[in-house]
């Protein structure tokens, strides 16, 4: 009998988030049992919104619930540059009824499903850590029952938020310290391996014949600024899946990361110490390198079992 991995996605869609949610949705091997959301591309309302519009696209029935409006510190500078105002601009989905919403925050949400699980919890954020973080500080008894945190986020050589550091990371730079130093394990799909996991134009063009979520795809891939359409469209959230799917994909160093919190330039970078200067043990999983011909095959299929 198949067993299924149970996992609460904490998330702010977002046109990649979509697919990496789509993704874990239909595939009979993830059990999600909770999906929380967190202000990061756009506001908390929107990415809120935005999730209950795409549950109600696919069909499914996972509950939701609101977490943080803003960074622990810091204000929000979201990125709607890349997914447009709505955050998942382009498709024209219907509108959603408000009963998966839950009225617990987030935190109280992902405390309870955690603590009740039979079986180690798995934790997948895909936008900045704030709620996480949060979680982790107010409830640490939930820690005995995490197996596993698989966040799509910072980076090892360079940024696309600033220089050096990656947008789930700069959001939110102290919620990610929080999270690197609890002790729980993690695993990191890092920004390096999202910029080589592509979708290029003759994928796009499969996606309308691979059903509805296939046609959702393509049409927001046409507002996605993630990359450009001509040169690869960048999954970066689906690599989180990816990671727990097929993680055969990637090369993967396990090492010591930080969060830079001080640094004038380089605030909210992950400092991953692949070479062991700073003498600490290992606290991550870190993807270092994606096979991107083997990412994009897979990608399709996994678009392609979304009925
Ligand atoms: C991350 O930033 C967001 O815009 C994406 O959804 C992804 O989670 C990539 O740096
Ligand atoms: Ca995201």
């Amino acid at each position: 009998m198949l067993t299924q991995r149970p996992i609460i996605i904490d998330t702010d869609p977002g046109i990649d988030d979509a697919l990496a949610i789509a993704i874990a949705l239909f595939d009979a091997r993830l059990d999600v049992k909770l999906i929380t959301t967190v202000a990061g591309n756009v506001s908390l309302e929107k990415v809120t919104y935005n999730t209950l519009r795409l549950l109600h696209f696919f069909g499914k029935d996972v509950p939701v619930a609101k977490g943080a409006y803003k960074p622990l510190i810091g204000p929000l500078v979201d990125a709607s540059d890349i997914h447009g105002p709505s955050g998942m601009e382009g498709f024209d989905f219907p509108e959603p009824k408000q009963k998966l919403l839950l009225e617990e925050h987030a935190i109280n949400a992902m405390r309870r499903v955690i603590l009740e699980s039979p079986e180690p919890m798995t934790l997948v954020p895909i936008g900045p850590l704030t709620n996480i973080a949060l979680l982790l500080s107010v409830y640490p008894e939930v820690k005995e029952n995490i197996r596993e945190i698989v966040m799509m986020g910072g980076s090892v050589t360079r940024g696309n938020k600033g220089v050096m550091s990656e947008f789930n990371i700069a959001t939110d730079p102290e919620a990610a310290k929080v999270v690197f130093d609890s002790g729980v394990p993690i695993a990191v799909a890092t920004l390096d391996v999202g910029l080589k996991a592509l979708v290029m134009p003759e994928d796009t063009a499969q996606l309308p014949a691979l059903g509805k979520v296939g046609q959702m795809a393509h049409c927001l891939f046409q507002k996605y600024r993630g990359g450009s359409f001509r040169t690869g469209l960048k999954m970066y959230d689906s690599c989180a899946m990816a990671y727990l799917l097929c993680p055969e994909l990637f090369q993967i160093a396990e090492t010591f990361v930080d969060v830079e919190l001080a640094g004038s330039l380089t605030k909210g970078c992950t400092v991953v110490d692949l070479k062991g200067y700073l003498h600490q043990p290992a606290n991550a999983k870190v993807c270092v390198d994606i096979d991107g011909e083997a990412f994009r095959k897979w990608f399709l299929k996994s678009v392609g079992q979304c009925v």
